[in-house]
């Protein structure tokens, strides 16, 4: 099932106001296109209502696009949309429904003529407490998979569809740094991370022949709702302040963090010209976290 929202020609309120809403979040105060590297072009974002595909829909919108936001999240979803302005819609879709994700592309080309860039980024971690393999529930590895995989796989399918006759197109996937190492996440989502770049090479083995390009990021974490849930289970008595300091202070770049809109500029490149011969890549976006380990040799003066 579509929902639409029609959106008001100002920004509107959002829990006070959404410019500040949008400062705070992202360094900037108005999600009005400024023209760029986007321009003309129609992008379908799944999980845009909230944290990376939501940075990803405005800097989109910053660069020219118009933006469909796809998500199950309905009370979020339309918000953003009003939030983002009249160069974005939102559009109900569970991505593990084939039969939403097709109408979601078909949305696209039926209310702006075209579908040129598709973000398929919906995911979930699964269960916060990651059981032991031993206790695995396979139907909890299932769900995870129907949303991370087959959702993503979905989406590929069905811009597919309109791209390869397009002969252009540029899909981008949401993988993560727990799709290059074990140990980062639970297991059904350290598996379901590490299936993303094997679709996206598998799938420009074939788009590239029909001029459509396909990649994936895999970001570091970023305190968003999805880490600021999980996160809460952990450590129950913290409060968010102490979360998020927490989670920016795990990576290994000094004197940066990872943000949002780190992850969103990665996705502005990937689908704009400026990569028009990058195709079936994994751009990591991780300040060097997955690239090495340290020796932990003993310190010479305690031997
Ligand atoms: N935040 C991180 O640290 C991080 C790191 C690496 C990768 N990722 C990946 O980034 C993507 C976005 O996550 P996020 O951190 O922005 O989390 P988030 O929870 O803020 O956003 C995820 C969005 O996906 C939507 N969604 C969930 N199930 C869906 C479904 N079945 N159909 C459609 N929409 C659905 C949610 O409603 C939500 O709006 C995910 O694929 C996640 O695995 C996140």
């Amino acid at each position: 099932m579509l929902r639409s929202v029609s959106r008001p020609r100002l920004l509107r309120d959002f829990k006070g106001n959404a410019a500040n809403f949008f400062l705070n979040r992202f360094g900037y105060a108005s999600s009005t296109s400024r023209g760029g590297r986007l321009e003309g072009k129609v992008a379908l974002i799944t999980g845009g209502a909230s944290g990376l595909g939501r940075a990803a829909a405005y800097e989109f919108i910053q660069e020219g696009a118009k933006v469909i936001i796809a998500d199950i999240n309905t009370q979020v979803g339309p918000q953003t949309a009003l939030d983002l302005g009249p160069q974005a819609n939102f559009v109900y879709c569970d991505v593990t429904s084939e039969a939403q994700v097709a109408e979601a592309v078909d949305f696209a080309v039926a209310h702006h003529g075209q579908l040129d860039i598709m973000y398929n980024n919906a995911g979930i971690p699964g269960p916060s407490i990651p059981p032991s393999i031993a206790d695995l529930n396979l139907d909890e590895f299932d769900r995870v998979m129907q949303i991370n995989v087959r959702g993503t796989i979905a989406g590929i399918k069905h811009a597919a569809r309109i791209m390869v006759p397009a002969k252009s197109g540029s899909i981008l996937c949401t993988a993560s740094i727990s799709g290059l190492m074990g140990g980062l996440g639970p297991h059904p989502y350290t598996v379901s991370k590490f299936a993303i770049p094997g679709i996206v090479k598998s799938a420009a083995s074939e788009l590239c022949r029909h001029g459509v390009r396909i990649n994936c990021i895999s970001p570091f974490v970023v305190p968003t709702p999805l880490v600021m849930d999980q996160m809460a289970v952990f450590y129950p008595g913290a409060g968010r302040e102490w979360i998020t300091e927490m989670v920016n202070g795990l990576g290994e770049l000094n004197g940066a963090k990872c943000e949002e809109v780190d992850v969103a500029r990665a996705a502005v490149f990937l689908a704009s010209n400026d990569a028009k011969y990058v195709t079936g890549h994994n751009l990591v976006v991780d300040g060097g976290f997955t690239c090495f380990k340290q020796l932990r040799f003993p310190i010479p003066d305690q031997i």
